[in-house]
Formats: structure tokens, C-alpha cells, sequence
């Protein structure tokens, strides 16, 4: 595993409370030597750094927190954007499109010209349609511009199935694939606990079609139990940002469904990857069953209607 360049700089523009999240937790660990916080709001944005810089006065942090423009922002090695409109009660991810989309095209001509090096990580929601017109917004090759998609639902989908089959979560290789959104499904098919298929390595759950419903039901709206009740999600989704910035800047070659072009479906979409220095370094291919197989077209037919609504 390569080890990162000695100054590694994530810029995350918009300092609310996954930008602060997920600052927080590259401090901790910590996964690179300079944090650049941007958001519009000039006293969030001061008392961020403030906050998070006294996270790291503790002896070995090491880390450097400082505010900066979205220029700085653009030479950064992982630009992390989730500025944004957040859902509310009962919202859908979509319902965010249009005045998040207006965000994102203020936020790429204020960040130009962006290193040809950078990676862009798109957080903000609909993250699957967000990291599609970033791709076009920002002219980065599309192996540099990817979105956490369905990272999260995934990570929970693991913590359910864990506690049913009363393993650790990273024992459990499933994965929730497509929208990071209602459309997204579960790839139940190809899902095992080490190398044994979910069917025999949880004979006390049989997969039924009412299981699997339950759990699919349980994963997908995750996100909106936990805003009815506190207003947003942060921890999770910040979790899940850092670690994939730490794929990126360790180059671990890590595979995750995360949000990335996909040619033969014309949207952006989660599918397994390796991700690495340089981004999504390839896809890896899966097995579908046809189902799944009918899911997933569905599913990127939906997104690319949202894509071609907004492109009018
Ligand atoms: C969630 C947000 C990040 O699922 O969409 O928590």
C-alpha cells in the first residue's frame, strides 16, 4: 500500500454538520496534513476552523485546519463538496436537485482552473445526479470525479444483516447498489458472510421475499428515520467520506459501490469500483441476477429522466 505525499491537502466546501463531520474525523485519524474549510457563511465558517483547530492542538494530530476560497479549494488533492441544500422531514434526495444543482455550478466557476490532479467527491444530494453534472461542470476525466453513493446504505445494510446473523459488520459483503435514493436495490445474489452465501450463513433467516422487503424497506429509509428525529445525517455519511478520501490518498485499492459514470447506463450510478490515488481506478464487474438486473435498469432510467429534466 503507497503511503500519502508528505503535504496532502483535503479542501470540503461547505462547513455544516457533515463538512465538519467529516473534518473532524480526518483530524482524528488523521488521514492528511491540511483540512481547507469554504462555505459562504463567514462566521460558520471562522468558528469552524476555530473548533476543529483546538481538535488538534492534542499532541499528535499534526493537522492543519484553515480556512480558504474555492480557488484554494480547486488545487486541493480531494475536493469533498457537500454545500447544499439539506432534505427536510419527509423530503426525497431529488426533491434538493434544482437548488443544489445551482449551488454546484456557482461553486465550479468560482473553483477554476482545478488541478488537473484533483479528485472530487460529491456528497451532497442527489449525490448520483450531483456527481453527473460535476463530471461535466468541472472537465476532470471521469475516473476523477466520483460520488459516495451507495457507500452508506451499504455500511448499513452491513449493520443490519451483522446483528441478524450476529457477526461483525465487516465479515458481511453485501451491497446495496444503484441511486443513492428510493430507486436503490439490495444485490442479495451475490451477498455471502466471509466466503458462504447470505442463503446458508443465516439459516435462521430465510432470504423470503417478505426478509428481503423488510430489510431493503429498513436500509433505504435509514437516512429518514434519523432526519425526522434530529434533522439531519452527519455521522454516518461523514464516516464514510473520510474513509473513502483515505482509499484515495493512501492509494489502498479498496473495491466500493461508490457513484461513478457508468457509459452503457448514461447517468452516474453505484457499482463496486477500485478506488485509488486516481480515483475510480476500474469497475469490477458483477453478477446480477434478473432481478437485480431489472432493478438496476430501472433505476438508471430514472436517473437519466431526472438528468435530461434538468438538462432542459
Ligand atoms: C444519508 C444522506 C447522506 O443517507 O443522504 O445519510
Amino acid at each position: 500500500m503507497a503511503q500519502p505525499k508528505l503535504k496532502t491537502t483535503i479542501a470540503i466546501l461547505g462547513c455544516g454538520d457533515v463538512g465538519s463531520t467529516l473534518a473532524y474525523t480526518l483530524i482524528l485519524q488523521p488521514i492528511c496534513s491540511e483540512v481547507i474549510l469554504v462555505d459562504l457563511k463567514q462566521d460558520l465558517l471562522e468558528a469552524q476552523v476555530r473548533d476543529l483547530s483546538d481538535a488538534t492542538y492534542r499532541g499528535d494530530s499534526g493537522v492543519k485546519v484553515r480556512a480558504g476560497t474555492h480557488k484554494d479549494a480547486g488545487q486541493a488533492d480531494i475536493v469533498v463538496i457537500t454545500a447544499g441544500a439539506k432534505q427536510k422531514i419527509g423530503e426525497s434526495r431529488l426533491s434538493l436537485l434544482s437548488r443544489n444543482l445551482h449551488i454546484l455550478e456557482s461553486i465550479f466557476s468560482a473553483m477554476q482552473p482545478i488541478s488537473p490532479h484533483t479528485i472530487l467527491l460529491l456528497v451532497a444530494n442527489p449525490v448520483d445526479i450531483l456527481t453527473y453534472f460535476a463530471r461535466k461542470l468541472s472537465g476532470l476525466p471521469e475516473s476523477q470525479v466520483l460520488g459516495t453513493g451507495t457507500s452508506l446504505d451499504s455500511a448499513r445494510l452491513r449493520g443490519i444483516l451483522a446483528e441478524k446473523a450476529e457477526v461483525a459488520p465487516n465479515s458481511i459483503d453485501a451491497y446495496v447498489l444503484g441511486e443513492h435514493g428510493d430507486s436503490q436495490f439490495i444485490a442479495w445474489s451475490s451477498a455471502t458472510i466471509g466466503t458462504t452465501p447470505l442463503s446458508l450463513a443465516m439459516p435462521s433467516h430465510p432470504l423470503t421475499p417478505a426478509f428481503k422487503a423488510t430489510i431493503s424497506s429498513h436500509t433505504r429509509g435509514a437516512a429518514s428515520a434519523i432526519i425526522a428525529a434530529k434533522g439531519c445525517t452527519s455521522y454516518g455519511i461523514g464516516n464514510i467520506a473520510a474513509s473513502i478520501c483515505k482509499y484515495i490518498l493512501f492509494d489502498s485499492r479498496s473495491v466500493r459501490p461508490l457513484s461513478f459514470y457508468q457509459p452503457e447506463l448514461g447517468c452516474c450510478l453505484s457499482m463496486p469500483a477500485v478506488v485509488g490515488r486516481k480515483g475510480i481506478i476500474k469497475a469490477m464487474p458483477v453478477q446480477l441476477d434478473a432481478e437485480e438486473q431489472a432493478q438496476l435498469e430501472a433505476c438508471a432510467k430514472g436517473l437519466r429522466g431526472v438528468i435530461e429534466g434538468a438538462e432542459k
